[in-house]
């Protein structure tokens, strides 16, 4: 079959059409995706509602599974598999979650901007989510062109951010937003890890900024001017040039590259159901020592 693309945005992000996501995928078509996200970094694929063994089986032809922040918030959960990650305003016995449970505050920070598993290493290459009941409204998911953003910087701050190293942290979320009561084994259990700023793509050779909610410091940097410049350089690359919003439908599976992009859900009525399936590889690369 053929992969058809449809670009959704000046810079990045397309519709692709044309391979049956519920099948095996062959190595051409996997390779048609991999060459078509080196160069878009988001596809949307739409109509192709995935059950759980599914999307299971279509993650897995991209590589090893993440399960993310799963290793840090245990649990029992609703799916058949830990390697999908309920991205959902529902509990694990299937009713609405409490506003003041862990599960409405990670979804609430899943609404800054963020690149999946940035806090740990290996941190996430791929995430494919998959919807399954959407709210009456709200709830779209945005994408910001990391590369774009970088080309846009003027010569001058390139050049001075160059070979700057981040520290990334998986609860820096979570404890900017007020949630404090985190166990010693929770905090520790992901540990910081560190990232170069500045990273180039492997598949398309572009280069990048690799920030985003998780980064909490820049490495030899005082921490208050650490956090202005990321904060700025967030601000920089989110602004709405740069940004892809996705109006979420029913049997939408949405792929993205999370050393290329940032994203962040959108506001909706929490009392409302969203329901999503994420599954995510891991990008098998070495973090800065
Ligand atoms: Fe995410």
């Amino acid at each position: 079959m053929t992969l058809d693309l449809k670009p959704l945005h000046p810079l990045f992000a397309a519709e692709a059409s044309g391979i049956d996501l519920r099948s095996t995928l062959g190595d051409e078509d996997r390779r048609a995706i991999e060459r078509a996200m080196d160069r878009f970094a988001v596809l949307v694929f739409r109509d192709q509602p995935l059950d759980q063994d599914q999307q299971i089986a279509f993650a897995k032809s991209f590589g090893t599974l993440d399960i993310g922040l799963r290793r840090a918030n245990k649990g029992p959960h609703r799916f058949k598999y830990d390697e999908l990650i309920d991205i959902s305003n529902v509990a694990a016995d299937g009713t609405i979650a409490a506003r003041d449970s862990r599960r409405i505050a990670s979804m609430v920070a899943n609404q800054l901007w963020h690149s999946d598993s940035s806090f740990q290493q290996p941190a996430a290459r791929y995430s494919m989510l998959s919807a399954v009941v959407l709210p009456a409204s709200g709830g779209d998911t945005e994408f910001a062109d990391l590369r774009a953003a970088y080309d846009a910087l003027p010569e001058a701050l390139k050049a001075s951010l160059e070979g700057l190293v981040t520290e990334h942290y998986a609860l820096h979320s979570r404890m900017m937003l007020g949630t404090t009561d985190w166990t010693e084994e929770e905090k520790t259990v992901l540990p910081p890890v560190r990232w170069p700023l500045i990273r180039t793509h492997p598949g398309s050779g572009r280069k990048l900024l690799f920030i985003g909610v998780h980064a909490r410091e820049i490495i030899g940097w005082t921490l208050p001017e650490g956090r202005l410049m990321l904060s700025d350089l967030l601000e920089h690359a989110t602004e709405p040039r740069f940004v892809y919003r996705h109006r979420w439908r029913v049997g939408d599976l949405v792929m993205w590259d999370n050393r290329a992009t940032l994203h962040r859900g959108r506001r909706y009525d929490f009392t409302e159901r969203r329901e999503l399936r994420r599954t995510t590889t891991l990008d098998l690369v070495e973090a800065v020592a």
